[in-house]
Parts: C-alpha cells; structure tokens; sequence
C-alpha cells in the first residue's frame, strides 16, 4: 500500500515506523531526543540509561533504513551537551550496523553554552547514512552564491580566456561544504514558534534539496514544529511527520497551514 503523505501521524515513532511501508521515502530528516542534553523536556530525559537510549536509537534506525529507499540518504542529527557524549557511542554503533555515508557540522554561527573550562560550544552534528551503492545527491542545488566582488576578483585570473563562460561558471557559485553555517534561531527570531530545540528552515531546506526532487517524500519521524514538513511544503516535496507530543503536532500543523505555500499543497491532516 502506498505511504499516505503530508500528513502528521500522532504516535510513537518506532511504532509508526513499523507500520511505514518498505523503501517508499527517498530521504529521512531525524532529529531524535539528543539524550539528557535539554534537561528540562522529558522528551530529552525519558531514558534511565544511555544503554536504554543507544538500543532504542537502534531500533528506530533500523525500521528507518527499512523504509528509506535504496538511493536514498538519512540524515540523523545529534549534539554534545555539556559534556553528554551518548551520540559519540551511537554514531559508532549505527556505522557498524549501516553504511556511513557522511559526517555533516551544522556550525549555528554562535556559541550557545557559557563552558569556563573549554571552547564555547557552537556546532551540532548530522550523521548522514546510506542504503544503496548510488546515492541521489544535488549537488548544484545547495551551491553558494559568490559576492561580486569576488566573482569580479576571480575573473581577474589571466588563466581563463573565455571569460563569459568563466562568468556564468563563478555565477552558479560554489559546491557547499559538508560543513553547513545557518545561525540557529534566536528567542527573537520570527521564525521561532514555541519548540525549544526547532531547527531553522534554510537548514532543514539545504538537507532536502540536496536528497530529494520535487515530488520525492521526505519523512521525519521526530516532527516537533513541523520544520522538515514545511521545509518539504515549500520545495515541492511530498512529506510525512511523525510527533508523539499532540501540542508540537497541532504547533506543526498551524506552521503549515499559516505558510503561503500551503494554498499549493494539499492541506495537512492528522
Ligand atoms: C529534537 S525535537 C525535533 C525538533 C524539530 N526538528 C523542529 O525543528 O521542530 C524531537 C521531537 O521528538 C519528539 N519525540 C520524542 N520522543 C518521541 C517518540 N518516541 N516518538 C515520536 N516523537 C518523539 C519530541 O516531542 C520532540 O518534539
């Protein structure tokens, strides 16, 4: 049967995950508990041991990479907290089960943590796993533009002789890094809607251009506010969300609807 899409299922997410057919999204944003780093949400701290979380983490990722299609690419996100080093263990472990395919630094441009005895914390880190031997990645779709004073300075290069080619090169800009800087949102950033660990847009936005075309599904089975759903609504992707926590789920569907982009997608349901 096929996966019902932009739609957010109100569950558990390894228990809806099991019910998710086999091979039908091509990329998966996951953006799980980090494990005791937010010590405020019982979200972040429902686990007595990081044993507990590593086998659950396990679990999940197995049913994800199950459903993922065989070109596709899951993207799963994890931090340090002060000093909380469980994503270290699971990213070891989940690269002995899977096929690592990359390590990608989302730099948050600011530190967020005042530390007295060591650097000021200021990346978080997306494990990217792979299925199949080939892999559906746009590369030309999260270039980044050059300013013109550079483009200006490199046409200046005597080496290249045919400088409207080389123009039209310089202006396409540059493949991105597997270290991506989009500065976190802050307390007052319009973006900002009430989940305390929502990632921004132009983040999640980069993560779907690069694995999908539009019309390729997307899943998410740590919804929260809806970032990866809308993100999906406005590239044109199709999308499903899983959220356990029925405020961030109705937060999520009033993000979607409230977006421009909505009146061209069908209106999301839960
Ligand atoms: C790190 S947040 C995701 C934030 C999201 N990326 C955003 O931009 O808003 C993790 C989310 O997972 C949800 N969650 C925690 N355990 C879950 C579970 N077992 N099943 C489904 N959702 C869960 C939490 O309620 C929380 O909203």
């Amino acid at each position: 049967m096929p996966m019902k899409t932009n739609h957010i299922i109100h569950g558990d997410a390894l228990a809806e995950l099991k019910k998710l057919p086999t091979a039908c999204a091509q990329s998966i944003i996951a953006d799980p508990p980090y494990f005791n780093v937010l010590e405020d949400e019982a979200w972040d701290t429902q686990w007595k041991t990081s044993a507990d979380y590593l086998t659950w983490c396990e679990a999940w990722v197995h049913q994800a990479m199950r459903i993922l299609r065989e070109d596709g690419l899951c993207f799963i996100f994890g931090q340090l907290g002060k000093r909380e080093h469980t994503f270290l263990h699971l990213m070891s472990r989940l690269t002995q089960q899977q096929t690592f395919h990359d390590l990608v630094i989302w730099d948050r441009a600011v530190g967020y943590d005042e530390r007295r005895d060591s650097f000021t914390p200021q990346y978080e880190m997306i494990l990217v796993l792979r299925k199949g031997e080939k892999v559906k990645f746009i590369k030309d779709a999260v270039r980044i533009p050059y300013d013109e004073a550079t483009i200006a300075t490199y046409l200046r290069d005597k080496r290249y002789k045919d400088k409207a080619a080389r123009k039209g090169h310089l202006e396409k800009g540059k493949y991105a890094t597997n270290i991506l800087r989009v500065p976190s949102l802050k307390g007052q950033s319009k973006e900002k809607c009430g989940h305390p660990s929502q990632k921004p847009l132009q983040l999640i936005e980069k993560l779907i251009l690069c694995s999908t075309e539009a019309g390729d599904t997307v899943l998410d089975p740590f919804l929260g506010s809806g970032t990866t759903a809308l993100a999906a609504q406005r590239t044109s992707r199709k999308w499903v969300g899983i959220e356990q926590d029925s405020n961030y789920l109705h937060l999520a569907q009033k993000r979607l609807q409230a977006d421009p982009s909505n009146s061209t997608n069908e209106p999301p349901r839960s």
